[in-house]
């Protein structure tokens, strides 16, 4: 099984945006410790992370037929990316939305996903333990699948 986990723009200033809203855990740690998780029960995981929208959309389309389960923290594109949403339809994969903070308790701008539609699962507000708890589901998803 491969996972890949996609990360939108600002992922990579974590530990250094807003500490108070997204924790202090940086982006090598949520690496080290998500990668360190898959491989103990063996399953291969990539990551990828841009600040582009386009970027994004190109790396979602390249798993198509290489990748079986997509991790993805669109970030602000949540809330405004028709493309976003469209490539996950378009690839099929079976896919999860994460959140490191509860969305549903911020701003009224953050209510809206238009990524959720195309989603398996969202998990919000579980800091970079979403992450972990993404890859358990895809593990169960996925077997329960084939
Ligand atoms: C976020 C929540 C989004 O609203 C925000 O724009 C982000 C990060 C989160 O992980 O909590 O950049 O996706």
């Amino acid at each position: 099984m491969k996972l890949l986990v996609i990360n939108g723009p600002n992922i990579n200033m974590l530990g250094i945006r807003e500490p108070d809203i997204y924790g202090k855990e940086t982006y090598k740690n949520l690496i080290d410790t998500v990668k360190v998780y898959a491989e103990n029960k063996g399953i291969e995981i990539e990551f990828y992370q841009s600040n582009h929208e386009g970027d994004l959309v190109d790396k979602i389309q390249w798993a198509y037929k290489r990748i079986d389960g997509i991790i993805i923290n669109p970030a602000a594109y949540t809330h405004t990316s028709v493309a976003i949403l469209d490539a996950v339809k378009s690839v099929n994969i079976p896919t999860v939305e994460v959140h490191i903070s509860d969305v549903s308790a911020r701003e009224d701008f953050r209510q809206i996903s238009y990524i959720r539609s195309a989603c398996v699962k969202t998990i919000s507000g579980h800091s970079i333990n979403g992450y972990t708890e993404a890859v358990d589901f895809l593990t169960e998803y996925l077997g329960n699948e084939n």
